[in-house]
């Protein structure tokens, strides 16, 4: 969500700018922008729409000398999408962009008004850029006014900052993430590493309200005015694992590196499950993420009951702000890819606040979440660029499977079957063709049901919004159960209706509830580990054990929802107003 790149070195930066933009393209944006800069001279390009439509403006414009720039790519907030809202923005001598939401924007809008500043744009970005410029204005001191406006803005940013007559960039960020890269002579800000790993592997992590300035010749890092040094790190990302390797799409390559995830993620810790932390301890568990982390979790939780483990799944954004009883023994699970998710960070920090333990799965190990959370797992999912997740969901879930399992009793078959889902998932993944038949079938429906009981309705849940993310196609997903409580009333003749049946001992029940569906005319589509038939579309997987099953069947109903979506000409890898990393609430 918002994408900042930022270079100054020896060349010109607009190459490396829009390389930068284009893989941070994956974090969601509607329109975006750059600004290059030489000394006095200060020139700014945007763009709404596609990166593509910036570059051809680009293009076509005749770009200044210069050795430094920013670029940006913004996900509306504060204001539409349009170009006046768009990143960069400039008032007085200071050029700004940002990710992240300014509370307080309107307050302080409302008082640089009364002091005679007028704004262009309906954006908090541009009251930030208004403050410092104020700030600079009156001190004639970069740092110490962006200094104060920080300590005035209430909310999240990570600012990329250029000031006319000033051949530096200047970079600060609070709760949104931001990197200084380094090369030889030249230096780069990113969201992160994926924007400059084409050109340098040695980064800083930027912490809360550490002031970068930096020009071709070095950088410094202070804080409150005082210069701190910080550890320069390596990333290992492999600039090839953000290609498509012959897929059409990210979506499809991810969706077929699950077995290979899995063995990487999985392996380790099957030779060793005491390697897990010891979850015996607590009393109670709370899970919490957001979208497909959230199902995920929703799983975790069935299986930690199934234990006799008493937990809970919520949504980041409701529990962040709820009254949660911590009367128990509690550990705090938040389940993140990006580990930059700002409700899951804001959840992760009101446990930490009240002295409760937490525990992160996270992919990205240099995130917030990673950093702050008392203990982590980590999936090896590597980069994961589709806005829609997959991969990383699929290692989530493993990983919560077993933690449910150590907290019961041991049992070979059990760890057996964990060491097979790779290879079994293979075969699930090969049967494209059914797949695809049944995508053709239903594409050009304009509501597809999802239904299940218990563990199948959380599979339900997460098949269901990778549909509605990628297709477009309102779904929705139902407990069997409940259904005839209301919602059936929206089943035609033909409505597609997914059976999700893997539950022994609730077959028959689920199996009555399609039924229902069946005989008021939907196309039952069944994804079952038994032998069920009499329905248009039955695709059998194996059955396994409780903790590996869903393993087997959502990659089913991804495939599923990739199809429909490619039918549909959709973007898949960018669906529209989705942002991969939701860094602002
Ligand atoms: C966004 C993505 C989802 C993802 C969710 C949580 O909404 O589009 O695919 O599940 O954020 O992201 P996280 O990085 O916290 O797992």
């Amino acid at each position: 969500m918002c994408g900042i790149v930022g270079y100054v070195g020896e060349q010109h930066p607009i190459k490396i700018l829009l390389d930068g933009l284009k893989c941070l393209e994956y974090r969601g944006y509607d329109s975006s922008g750059i600004v290059l800069q030489n000394n006095d001279e200060c020139q700014i390009i945007k763009s709404v729409g596609k990166i593509s439509n910036l570059e051809e403006k680009i293009n076509n414009s005749k770009l200044i000398e210069s050795n430094m720039g920013l670029a940006h790519t913004r996900w509306a907030t504060h204001g539409e999408a349009n170009e006046v809202n768009a990143h960069p923005h400039k008032v007085g001598k200071v050029t700004l962009v940002h990710n992240g939401i300014i509370e307080n924007a309107k307050e302080l809008k409302d008082r640089l008004i009364s002091d005679g500043v007028e704004f262009v744009s309906e954006t908090d970005t541009e009251v930030a850029c208004a403050l410092i410029s104020y700030y600079y204005d009156k001190e004639n001191d970069i740092k110490k006014a962006i200094e104060k406006a920080c300590n005035e803005i209430v909310g999240s940013y990570a600012f990329g900052i250029l000031v006319e007559g000033i051949d530096k960039i200047y970079a600060i960020r609070k709760d949104s993430p931001l990197i200084l890269g380094i090369g030889e002579g030249e230096y780069f800000i990113a969201s992160d590493i994926s924007a400059i790993i084409n050109y340098t592997n040695q980064y800083i992590l930027l912490d809360v309200n550490e002031l970068v300035e930096m020009d071709s010749s070095g950088y410094s890092i202070t804080t409150n005015g005082k210069e701190i040094k910080k550890e320069v790190l390596t990333a290992t990302i492999d600039a090839s694992s953000k290609e498509k390797n012959g897929y059409p799409h990210f979506m499809l390559k991810e969706i077929m590196e699950e077995p290979i995830v899995l063995e990487n993620t999985l392996k380790p810790i099957l030779s060793d499950i005491s390697s897990l932390p010891d979850l015996k301890q607590y009393e109670e568990i709370h899970i919490i993420g957001c979208g497909s982390a959230y199902y995920a979790g929703m799983i975790g939780k069935s299986l930690f009951e199934e234990n006799g483990v008493r937990a809970i799944a919520e949504v980041a954004s409701e529990y962040r702000y709820k009254k949660v009883l911590y009367d128990r023994k509690t550990l705090v699970i938040l389940i993140s890819q990006s580990g930059e998710t700002a409700d899951t960070i804001a959840a992760m920090r009101k446990a930490i606040d009240n002295n409760i333990d937490t525990l992160a799965i996270v992919n990205v190990k240099t995130s917030t979440i990673a950093r702050e959370s008392k203990n982590q797992i980590f999936i090896e999912a590597g980069p994961e660029i589709a806005v829609a997740t997959t991969k990383a969901y699929i290692l989530q879930v493993a990983i919560l499977s077993l933690l449910a399992y150590s907290c019961g009793e041991s049992d070979s078959k059990v760890i057996d079957d964990f060491n097979s889902i790779p290879s079994l998932l293979r075969e699930v993944l090969d049967r494209k063709d059914e797949y695809l038949k049944i995508a053709k079938d239903i594409y050009k429906n304009d509501n597809i049901f999802f239904i299940g009981r218990k563990l199948d309705y959380s599979i339900c849940m997460e098949g269901s919004l990778k549909l509605k993310e990628v297709s477009y196609i309102h779904s929705e997903a139902y407990q069997a159960g409940e259904l005839k409580h209301g919602t059936i009333s929206l089943i035609e003749e033909g409505t597609p209706v997914f059976g999700i049946i893997t539950e022994d001992d609730i077959r028959e029940k689920t199996i009555s509830n399609v039924e229902e569906v069946k005989s008021r005319g939907a196309k039952v589509i069944v994804v079952t580990n038994s032998d069920i038939d009499g329905y248009e579309y039955v695709v059998k997987v194996k059955k396994v054990s409780k903790y590996v099953q869903s393993l087997l069947v959502v990659p089913v109903l991804q495939l599923i929802a990739y199809e429909v979506a490619k039918l549909r000409g959709c973007d898949i890898d960018k669906p529209r107003n989705l942002a991969k990393s939701v860094t602002v609430e």
